[in-house]
């Protein structure tokens, strides 16, 4: 049995990774302001091995206090504002929560000479915009168009680098676009996938934003929490960087044609302009997480849709 912090664990992954890990007999510490996550998507937990404390990661103070006290084990970063398109309208009260706030924990764990076992920070695919290699490999360009993008490329380099000059053991996930139960579908910045299955289920319209020719490679979240274990739980994995994804991709308007086929419904679809700092062409080359802890995705667009359909 270990113990875990778990920021952002009300949220999308934070939560489906939380079931499995007390599933395991772990104990849980999450700290989530809610601003997107839900108590209710960790209320089919065991309470004896959570606890949840409704506070921003921001809050440095109780930070410092939490970290000292609980001697974790392992911290999950999963703790941000994840919408590309929030971090265009808000660029600093994003940049406080994404990048700053996460620097302050490697910082508490660095000056108090904290004995965790591993740090995981969740990035993202987006670090790689618009470079038009595909798939994207680790070693691909960095090319941020945004400041969500930058911040996570900055929260990924400090965990590196605090790791090897600290001795602070490291890790951190380019995750592409992840979608499953729990993901929240009621703000414009929500996941794509959760909107139009919120739309289809409420017969609403669906906005496409751009030509809908973007490419994706859509990521069920149980594939996504089996690297994150692995990852955490690899002791030599360290200092090191992982794309996690599937290795293929969709366009939206595909996308869209198996959620209706899957739902056995039609969507109703309209047009708009593209979003600023919209990411093309976005997919994994995985072969770097393949190889280093026998990752290997389960599902595909077809299967993860059903798995999701089903768990609603
Ligand atoms: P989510 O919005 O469901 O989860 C993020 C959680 O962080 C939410 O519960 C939210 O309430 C919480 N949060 C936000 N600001 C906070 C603050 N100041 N203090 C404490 N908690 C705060 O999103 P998710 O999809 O579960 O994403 C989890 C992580 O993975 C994020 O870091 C995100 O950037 C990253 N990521 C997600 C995807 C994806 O496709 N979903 C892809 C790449 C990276
Ligand atoms: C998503 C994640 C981000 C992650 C990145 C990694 C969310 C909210 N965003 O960003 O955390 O770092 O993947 O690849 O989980 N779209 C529409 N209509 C809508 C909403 C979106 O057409 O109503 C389009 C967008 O313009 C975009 C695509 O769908 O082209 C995906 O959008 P979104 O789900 O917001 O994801 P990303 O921006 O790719």
């Amino acid at each position: 049995m270990s113990k875990y912090l778990v920021t952002g664990g009300a949220g999308f992954i934070g939560s489906n990774l939380i079931e499995k890990l007390v599933a395991d007999q772990n104990e849980v510490v999450v700290v989530d302001d809610l601003s997107m996550g839900k108590k209710e998507n960790l209320k089919s937990i065991d309470d004896r091995k959570l606890t949840f404390y409704e506070k921003s990661i921001t809050d440095y103070e109780f930070m410092e206090k939490l970290l000292v006290s609980e001697n974790f084990d392992y911290i999950v970063l999963l703790g941000a504002v994840a919408s590309v398109a929030d971090s265009v309208e808000n660029p600093y009260a994003t940049h406080l929560i994404n990048q700053e706030a996460n620097i302050n924990i490697y910082e508490v764990v660095r000056r108090n000479k904290l004995k965790v076992r591993k740090i995981l920070m969740a990035s993202s695919a987006a670090v790689y915009g618009n470079n038009p290699v595909l798939p994207k490999k680790e070693t691909s360009s960095i090319e941020p168009l945004t400041p969500y993008a930058i911040d996570k490329f900055a929260s990924e380099r400090f965990a590196m680098i605090y790791g090897r000059l600290y001795n602070i053991p490291t890790v951190a996930t380019r995750f592409f676009n992840v979608y499953g139960p729990k993901q929240n579908p009621n703000s414009p910045y929500s996941g794509v996938l959760s909107i139009i299955h919120n739309c289809l289920v409420n017969d609403k319209t669906f906005t496409v934003f751009g030509d809908g020719e973007q490419l994706r490679d859509f990521t069920y979240v149980d594939d996504v929490v089996s690297a994150v274990r692995l990852l955490l739980e690899t002791e030599d994995v360290k200092w090191d960087v992982f794309n996690v994804g599937t290795g293929s991709t969709v366009t939206l308007n595909e996308v869209i044609k198996a959620f209706e086929k899957a739902m056995g419904k039609k969507l109703d679809v309209i047009y708009a302009d593209e979003r600023k700092g919209d990411i093309k062409k976005s997919y994994a080359d995985i072969s770097k997480i393949t190889e280093t802890v026998s990752y290997k995705p389960k599902y595909n667009i077809v299967s993860g849709l059903a798995a999701y359909i089903a768990k609603q």
